[in-house]
């Protein structure tokens, strides 16, 4: 297969887990046969920096033109200590979701047995705990209307019949593929918002008679993850509790640098890890680089490269068995590998196991 493929390394240790991650693309481009070609754009800090604009329209066409985007991180300490700045590296993340019609992030939620000891959570519970969350990312409060003055400031949250019905749609679909259990997570013991959510998602609940849908409102389902994260299969909802929830959701497994992502719509589809750009990291060869190479694997699924995302992760698993991590995951006492060290051994797995 060829795939023309739109490179977003970003800020902080974005460039070095994206170059790990292209490691393993290119890995598994040789062993199986396929031509993966590069283009790379400039987003976040790194963009404002050369245009002024964290999205520069350049880096928009080069997504265009592309089958897929590998993204990696946006963010600098210049602008987060800076509240006056009019420009942060942040909007060219929003400005992407939203000019490529990225409306359906899905972000699984997986455990590792041999990590299970990193989690905060007793791994009686989080064992085998498996599920997808499917949020929302081109609505809600993130993109209503807003007005900001020094003595009141409001942001909108609006929902429409359409926005609401297509992000359902994905979110029954994806749970009719796995164990039929769809939660519906909002807040319409209060919200207007959430009611036309609740109201929809009972409307087409009746066309999935074999998914299990439940609703419930979304403090319930915060308290409920960590007590019970089994419970969840399928998990769909708005915007801003879809942000929350899966920082919540990423503890589970461990680690933030874990869990890779995949935003969906109507434009080119973003494979990016859902974890920040950590600047305090940058340039140390010690992020890691497993969310950004399981995106990779994401990728390649999106394309139905089954037996090749399969390889991504078999490679992953047998590094992280063998101790081949960085220090984040690392028990005391063993040695730490840097980003550069993990990205080559997956990759050199990849071509040889
Ligand atoms: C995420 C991030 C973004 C968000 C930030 C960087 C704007 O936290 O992808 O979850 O809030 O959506
Ligand atoms: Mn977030």
């Amino acid at each position: 297969m060829n795939l023309n493929i739109a490179v977003l390394p970003g800020d902080g240790i974005g460039p070095e887990i994206s170059r790990a991650g292209i490691g393993v693309l290119d890995a598994i481009a040789s062993r199986f046969n396929h031509t993966f070609s590069y283009t790379t754009g400039l987003v976040g800090a790194a963009a404002i920096d050369a245009t002024g604009d964290p999205f520069p329209e350049e880096t928009y066409r080069i997504c265009c033109d592309a089958d897929a985007v590998f993204f990696s991180a946006v963010g600098d300490l210049r602008f987060d200590n800076n509240p006056e700045a009019k420009v942060r590296p942040e909007q060219g993340l929003l400005a992407m979701r939203k000019k490529l019609g990225l409306y359906a992030n899905v972000r699984p939620v997986e455990t590792f047995n041999c990590l299970l000891y990193l989690s905060p959570l007793r791994k009686e519970l989080v064992e085998n705990a498996d599920f997808v969350c499917i949020r929302e990312l081109t609505g809600g409060m993130y993109f209503g209307e807003k007005r900001e003055g020094a003595d009141e400031a409001i942001d909108t949250c609006v929902y429409t019949r359409g926005e609401v019905e297509r992000i359902l749609r994905v979110a029954f679909d994806y749970a009719s593929r796995r164990r039929k259990r769809l939660t519906v997570v909002d807040k319409a013991n209060v919200l207007a918002t959430s009611r036309l959510w609740r109201h929809i998602g009972q409307e087409m609940a009746k066309e999935y008679p074999d998914v299990t849908t439940d609703f419930m409102y979304v403090d319930n389902a915060a308290m409920r993850m960590v007590q019970e994260p089994r419970f969840f299969d399928v998990m769909v909802t708005e915007n801003t509790f879809g942000d929350i929830l899966t920082d919540e959701a990423s503890v589970i497994s461990g680690s933030m640098g874990l869990l890779p992502s995949a935003s969906l719509g109507e434009k080119t589809p973003v494979f990016e890890p859902i974890h920040g750009s950590w600047p305090q990291a940058a340039g140390k060869n010690i992020a890691n680089p497993l969310a950004q190479i399981l995106s990779a694997a994401m990728l390649l699924d999106h394309f139905g490269l089954s037996t090749e995302a399969r390889k991504v992760r078999e490679a992953v698993d047998a590094s992280l068995e063998q101790y081949v991590r960085t220090p984040d995951i690392q028990p005391e006492g063993k040695p730490f590998y840097g980003t550069i060290e993990v990205g080559r051994w997956i990759a050199d797995y990849i071509l040889n196991f």
